[in-house]
């Protein structure tokens, strides 16, 4: 057998511990990967307006274009019946579908994931929405520091409901709220670049609230789809045992898990320990009235696995996981590295057995008000390395790390949620690779690939890696 033939068979072995039914998928993001950021009536988001100051991104790197989605969507629908993913998950954006963050919407908007739903609707292909994945219109002054946003945002629910509800399939309200509160409005490394620390807090509060209306209007517009939500978990540890470093780290979890976990799963915000009261005052007086309105009955709950968090008392390095944050070293505590596990692209802990911690978490944390589990992103940034066809002189991306990096983590979700195993409360039903496509990262601007699809950014010429011939035979291969 040559290299080729192996890497076949090893995918095949793979296959054979994926149940049946269970969804294999590739996500997106508007932001990250549409451009066309002037076409179709699209106006500015805070996104927009943050990747143009200076110095925000690495490399002075906008997303004007990005992966050019918005003109190439019928070729990346195509990449994605040819990979044979059960289901696609993409965020309609906000700019472009309801320009002014208010009436509305836009046609030529409606007619651009009008075609994008048809396509993949047509390659058999089930669509999995997020109605935002961070792109606020600009017009929505104060942003998600203004309450107002939340109702905004159930306004623009109930209408893009109205208009998609007969061909989601899931529906996700918000991504990520924490990110957007800490990286967004408390570090000052992603939009709008505030660098509130604490007082970033109101701004979770309003995502959360705007969840919950936006759940309300989707019901309301019948959509038939199920709808879910998606946090982000970093299982959280003490780097040692002390009092201070126990402290912080539990400090570190209600901000970054169990605030917005416990919010829309259990109606409550965790018990805060006393010496934080006053630093986390919004979650202590919220009123019963907002609880109840964020904590809406969920078909699924969405999970976002990338690393596990170690915290340790005292001041550390400005240097986040996303970019450079200078806030950070005003904070009491710090961030510490794993030097037990190998890193990612990105500087990541590369630890799958993580994901089965994250998932056993969840099912001690919230037993009964679990629903379902969708993974609705993981995956790894990694640099190129293209190789030559010998034969053909055909360019390949080689990225048999993403293999390893994708195979390990299916398999501790797996083994964590079967019978017998750590989280077997839970059920999850499914995982989605982030990313189809490299795109645009954030703070870290086209420095860090994510795809299964390589992006040529100067030609925009799309390329399949070899983890995508893995995954392919993978589909083609399991029960
Ligand atoms: C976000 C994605 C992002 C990925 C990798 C997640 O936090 O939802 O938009 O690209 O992480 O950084």
């Amino acid at each position: 057998m040559n290299a080729r033939d192996d890497a076949m068979a090893e995918a095949e072995a793979f296959a054979t511990i994926i149940p049946p039914g269970f969804v294999i998928g590739a996500a997106t993001a508007a932001f990250q990967v549409e451009g066309g950021v002037h076409d179709g009536g699209r106006e500015l988001s805070v996104w927009d307006e943050f990747t143009h100051q200076s110095g925000r991104i690495l490399g002075g790197a906008n997303a004007d274009v990005a992966a050019d989605h918005f003109h190439r969507v019928g070729e990346d629908v195509a990449l994605m019946a040819d990979l044979g993913i059960d289901s696609y998950r993409f965020s309609f954006g906000w700019p472009r579908l309801q320009p002014g963050g208010s009436g509305s919407l836009n046609r030529e908007g409606i007619a651009f994931y009008d075609r994008l739903l048809d396509e993949l609707l047509a390659a058999g292909i089930s669509p999995m929405a997020t109605l935002f994945h961070w792109d606020t219109p600009v017009e929505l002054r104060g942003s998600w520091l203004n309450r107002d946003t939340a109702g905004r945002f159930g306004d623009y629910a109930y209408q893009v409901g109205e208009v998609f509800g007969d061909r989601v399939d899931r529906w996700v309200t918000i991504n990520e709220p924490a990110t957007v509160m800490l990286n967004g409005y408390a570090l000052g490394i992603h939009a709008p670049g505030t660098t509130l620390l604490f007082d970033a807090v109101p701004a979770g509060h309003h995502q959360l609230l705007g969840h919950g209306l936006a759940v309300q209007a989707l019901r309301a517009a019948s959509v038939r789809g199920e709808i879910g939500v998606t946090n982000v978990h970093s299982p959280v540890s003490a780097a040692t045992s002390t009092d201070e470093d126990e402290a912080y780290a539990a400090l570190f979890d209600i901000v970054h898990n169990r605030m917005f976990g416990d919010a829309t799963l259990l109606g409550r915000y965790p018990t805060i320990p006393e010496e934080f009261a006053v630093a986390l005052r919004p979650l202590v007086e919220v009123s019963p009235e907002d609880l109840a309105i964020i904590h809406q009955p969920l078909d699924f709950y969405g999970l976002n696995y990338y690393f596990p968090t170690r915290i340790a008392a005292g001041t550390g390095s400005s240097s986040s996981p996303d970019g450079e944050a200078p806030a950070l070293s005003a904070l009491p505590f710090h961030l510490e590295p794993w030097p037990e596990f190998a890193r990612t692209g990105f500087g990541w802990p590369n630890a799958p057995e993580f994901l089965g911690v994250a998932l056993a978490e969840l099912a001690s944390r919230y037993g009964e008000a679990l629903p379902p589990v969708y993974i609705t992103e993981g995956g790894v940034s990694l640099p190129d390395t293209v190789l030559l066809d010998a034969d053909t002189g055909v360019a390949r991306i080689a990225d048999s790390a993403r293999i390893d990096y994708l195979s390990a983590h299916l398999e501790s979700a797996l083994s964590a949620t079967a019978p017998g195993g750590a989280a077997s409360a839970v059920d999850l039903r499914g995982y989605y690779v982030w990313s189809l496509l490299d795109n645009f990262e954030w703070a870290a601007g086209y420095s860090q690939r994510f795809g299964l699809v390589h992006v040529n950014f100067t030609t925009l010429d799309r390329t399949p890696k070899q983890s995508f011939g893995w995954l392919r035979r993978v589909l083609e291969a399991r029960s």
